[in-house]
C-alpha cells in the first residue's frame, strides 16, 4: 500500500507478534510447566515506536515487511496513521515470551520477514520520505537497510533518529554521522564503547566518547534515572532527571521515550532538545506504570498541556 497523505514522522522498522506466557518461574530445559496467562501483543520496536508518536497526535508512518496473510495488515493500520508494507512468504516477526513471577523475562525472537526488507523497497517511499519531518529507525531489521533509509533522509534534510538496538558491538561507523539523535540505553551504550554505564557520570562519559564519532546529539537513558543529553553544537552534555513513579513494568519504556522524541521534533523542531527530553521522560514514566508494551504507552488526551 503506498504512501499517500503527509506524514510528519516515518519509522522504518520492525513489527513483531508477541506471544506472551506468565507462568511460576521460567522453564529448565525439557521442562513443560503451566502458566496462568497467556497473550497476544503487537510489538517490535518499530512499531512501538511508531505507535507511541501517533497517540501524541503524530502523523505517522510504519514501512515493515510481513507475511502476506499476516494479520498487522489490519490491526496496524487501525491504531497509526498510515503503513507501508511489503509482503513476504516468511513468517511475520515473532517474539516468544515468558514472565515469571519476579517480572523476569526469557525471549525468543524470530525477525521473519522483518530482515527480508531490503534498500530496493526503499525506492517505493522515497517521495514520501523526502517530505517527512523526522525518519527514525533501529536494528531489528537488516542494517544495511537501516542504513539506506537514514542516508536518504538525511539528503532530504528530514532529521534521523538512530536507536542502535537490540545492540551490535561493531556498528558501521556510517551510522553515527548520519544520526541527527543517536538515542541508547545504558547497556547499548556500554557494549558500543566498551566504558560502564550505570551512574550520571558514566554515562556523560559514554556519551561524549559516541558524540565523538560524528553524530549531531547523543541521549542515553537510564531508566528511573532519566537521561543525558550530549550535542554536538553545544558541546556540553546535561542530566535530564525524571520525576520517581511506581514502576509496574518497564517493558517498551525505551520505545515509549523514542516515539515521544520523535513527535517533539516533528512539531516543536525550536524547543530545545534537553525540553524535548525532559518531556519524553514524563511521557515515558507514564508508561511504565501499567502494565504492557503498546498498550502502556499513554495518548495526548491523557498527558498535562503542558507537554504540547
Ligand atoms: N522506573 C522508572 N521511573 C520513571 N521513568 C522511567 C523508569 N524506567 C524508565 N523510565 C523512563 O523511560 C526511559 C527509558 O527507560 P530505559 O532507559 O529503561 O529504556 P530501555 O532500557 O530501552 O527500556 P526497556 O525497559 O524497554 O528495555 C527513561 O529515560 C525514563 O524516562
Ligand atoms: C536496553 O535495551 C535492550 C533492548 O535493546 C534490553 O535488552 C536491555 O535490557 C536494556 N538495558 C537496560 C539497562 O534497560
Amino acid at each position: 500500500m503506498p504512501l499517500g497523505k503527509a506524514l510528519d514522522v516515518i519509522v522504518v522498522g520492525s513489527c513483531m507478534t508477541d506471544l506472551v506466557s506468565q507462568a511460576p518461574r521460567l522453564p529448565k530445559a525439557g521442562e513443560t510447566i503451566h502458566g496462568h496467562k497467556f497473550f497476544i501483543g503487537f510489538g517490535g520496536k518499530g512499531a512501538n515506536q511508531c505507535v507511541q508518536a501517533a497517540r501524541l497526535g503524530a502523523e505517522s508512518a510504519m514501512v515493515c515487511k510481513v507475511n502476506h496473510k499476516s494479520q498487522w495488515l489490519t490491526i496496524v493500520t487501525s491504531s497509526i496513521s498510515s503503513t507501508f508494507y511489503q509482503t513476504s512468504n516468511a513468517a511475520t516477526g515473532a517474539a516468544s515470551i515468558i514472565v515469571n513471577d519476579a517480572g523476569e523475562n526469557a525471549i525468543v525472537i524470530v525477525a521473519g520477514a522483518n530482515m527480508l526488507l531490503n534498500t530496493e523497497d526503499l525506492k517505493d517511499i522515497q517521495a514520501s520520505l523526502s517530505r517527512a519531518k523526522v525518519l527514525v529507525c533501529q536494528l531489528e531489521i537488516s542494517p544495511q537497510t537501516s542504513l539506506k533509509a537514514m542516508c536518504m533522509a538525511q539528503e532530504s534534510g528530514v532529521k534521523t533518529i538512530f536507536n542502535p538496538a537490540p545492540a551490535i558491538e561493531f556498528l558501521d561507523e556510517e551510522f553515527y554521522k548520519v544520526s541527527d539523535v543517536f538515542c541508547c540505553n545504558e547497556s547499548e551504550a556500554e557494549l558500543l564503547t566498551g566504558c560502564p554505564v550505570s551512574t550520571v557520570d558514566e554515562a556523560e562519559h559514554a556519551g561524549q566518547n559516541l558524540l565523538a564519532r560524528g553524530c549531531g546529539a547523543v541521549i542515553i537513558t537510564l531508566g528511573p534515572q532519566g537521561c543525558v543529553v550530549l550535542q554536538a553544537k553545544e558541546s556540553t552534555s546535561k542530566h535530564i532527571p525524571t520525576e520517581a513513579v511506581k514502576a509496574v513494568d518497564t517493558t517498551g519504556a525505551g520505545d515509549s521515550f523514542i516515539g515521544a522524541l520523535a513527535f517533539y521534533m516533528a512539531y516543536y523542531p525550536t524547543v530545545p532538545l534537553e525540553e524535548m527530553a525532559r518531556r519524553a521522560n514524563r511521557v515515558a514514566a507514564v508508561s511504565v506504570q501499567t502494565m504492557g508494551t503498546q498498550i502502556s504507552f499513554p495518548f495526548k488526551k491523557h498527558l498535562p498541556s503542558a507537554l504540547f
